[in-house]
């Protein structure tokens, strides 16, 4: 139980500093700031399958639940790859050409990092590898559609 307090209150820091600083930025800013914070998902991902203990696995799973979470937010219209002011970005038009699609990409990353957070929970090893698989597959399932080539 203290776990999951404890993840709820940084889920809560997290969301907050994401509100706070999505306010007056270019478009530019926008996509520097989400590409920060898609280096620090992978780096709580990682984190997570390296953690020493339950508790710290538990602390970066919770870290990527409330990034993915914001994803879809984090893409607002006039963002993406040949948009006025955006000098660099992987941002393909298709995000905002099927935003329902896209928005299920970032909810089915939230559920697959959601059930690793279950499965830490349980205790059981092999319950985690397992929920742990999906997540990279999880990356990619929007990564190919909707993210271009690098620069
Ligand atoms: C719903 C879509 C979506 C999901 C899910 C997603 N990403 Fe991304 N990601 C993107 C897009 C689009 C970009 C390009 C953003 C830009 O350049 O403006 C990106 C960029 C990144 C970058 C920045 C480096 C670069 O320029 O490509 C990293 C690192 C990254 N993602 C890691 C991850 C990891 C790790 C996961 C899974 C744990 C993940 N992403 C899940 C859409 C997604």
């Amino acid at each position: 139980m203290r776990f999951v307090v404890a993840s709820a209150v940084l889920a809560v820091t997290a969301f907050v500093s994401v509100a706070c600083g999505s306010s007056a930025q270019t478009p530019q800013q926008i996509v520097d700031a989400r590409i920060e914070d898609m280096k620090k998902l992978g780096a709580n991902v990682k984190g997570t399958s390296q953690a020493a203990t339950p508790a710290e696995a538990k602390a970066k799973i919770a870290e990527a639940i409330a990034f993915s979470e914001t994803i879809a937010a984090r893409f607002p219209k006039g963002t993406g790859i040949g948009d006025a002011g955006i000098t660099k970005t992987r941002a393909l038009q298709d995000i905002w050409a099927k935003p329902a699609e896209f928005k299920a990409a970032a909810d089915k990353l939230t559920a697959i990092l959601k059930d690793v957070g279950v499965a830490i929970d349980s205790g059981d090893k092999a319950k985690v590898e397992a929920a742990f698989s999906q997540v990279y597959p999880g990356c990619g399932g929007c990564h190919k559609p909707f993210r271009g080539p690098e620069h």
